[in-house]
């Protein structure tokens, strides 16, 4: 197959960046995306030229790495596929592809395709956890989950961190991540008696890191690759107003109101001193 590659070539944060243009007429249809990149570094290492940087480690849709913008979409044009995953033959002989980077300022670039996203892990840090006394395995049956409970928290566990969800968001939020992150340990019984503090600390985190408000646009659910559903940021609502009442005596100093992270009004009334 012939394609031609447009590719953002920026050598760091601050520089400015372009696109490099670079025509294939190799690319094997059963290529993943990320192998096509492979066969064009190879190319361009021969010329002496700078290969392109781009993030991977799996290439099986599992750890999250990968992802950039394909003509516009994150992770390309196949619903529930990350980029890994997406094979050329899904594209017609002679296509043009644009790829970028994701753009969010939360996610500051740091090389070509790859941006910094270690503001998911600082969210996932503020609470995505729960304490437990550890020792030896407990019994299996010592806190029953019903199958509705389990398959709805693994749902959510199925959040890769990827990033596309921010990405495709006009506001660059980061609701569906956040959500996901909090929804797959607060519906599991083990995660309740946290579940409070856990939204609370891990919404303030989410707002520290910049990124925008939810405005329940549904970009994010519809290109993340492993189809999280928007009930999980009514999970985090739910959770977040909840939470900021019942702690408003231990972290009324951290968050920020309500208002001003769901809608992005620049509302300046904290509720939780007045
Ligand atoms: S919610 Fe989906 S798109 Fe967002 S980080 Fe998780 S897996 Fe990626
Ligand atoms: S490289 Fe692991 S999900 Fe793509």
């Amino acid at each position: 197959m012939r394609m031609t590659l447009k590719v953002w070539r920026q050598k760091g944060r601050h520089g400015s960046g372009s696109f490099g243009t670079y025509p294939m007429d190799d690319v094997n249809p059963d290529m993943s995306m990320l192998e096509c990149l492979d066969v064009l570094n190879e190319h361009l290492m021969a010329k002496g030229e700078e290969p392109i940087a781009f993030e991977h480690d799996c290439r099986e849709g599992i750890c999250g790495s990968c992802g950039f913008m394909i003509n516009g979409e994150a992770h390309g044009p196949l619903p529930a596929t990350t980029v890994c995953q997406l094979t050329m033959r899904h594209f017609k002989d002679g296509s043009e592809l644009v790829l970028e980077p994701w753009r969010a300022k939360p996610f500051p670039l740091i090389k070509d395709l790859v941006v910094d996203r270690r503001a998911f892990d600082r969210i996932i840090a503020s609470g995505g956890y729960i304490s437990v006394a550890t020792g030896s395995a407990p019994d299996g049956n010592a806190i029953l989950v019903s199958k509705e409970v389990s398959d709805r928290a693994m749902d959510a566990a199925a959040c890769i961190g990827c990033g596309a969800c921010v990405a495709a968001c006009p506001n660059a939020a980061a609701a569906l991540f956040t959500g996901a992150k909090i929804s797959h340990l607060s519906i599991l019984p083990q995660g309740k008696p946290e579940r409070d503090r856990r939204a609370v600390s891990m919404v303030a985190q989410m707002n520290e890191e910049g990124f925008g408000g939810c405005t329940n646009i549904g970009e994010c659910t519809a290109a993340c690759p492993k189809e999280i559903a928007l009930e999980v940021i009514a999970t985090m609502n739910r959770d977040y107003t909840r939470g900021s009442w019942r702690e408003r005596d231990n972290l009324v100093t951290t968050i920020r109101p309500f208002t001003e992270w769901s809608t992005g009004s620049k509302l300046k009334v904290d509720p939780l001193q007045s």
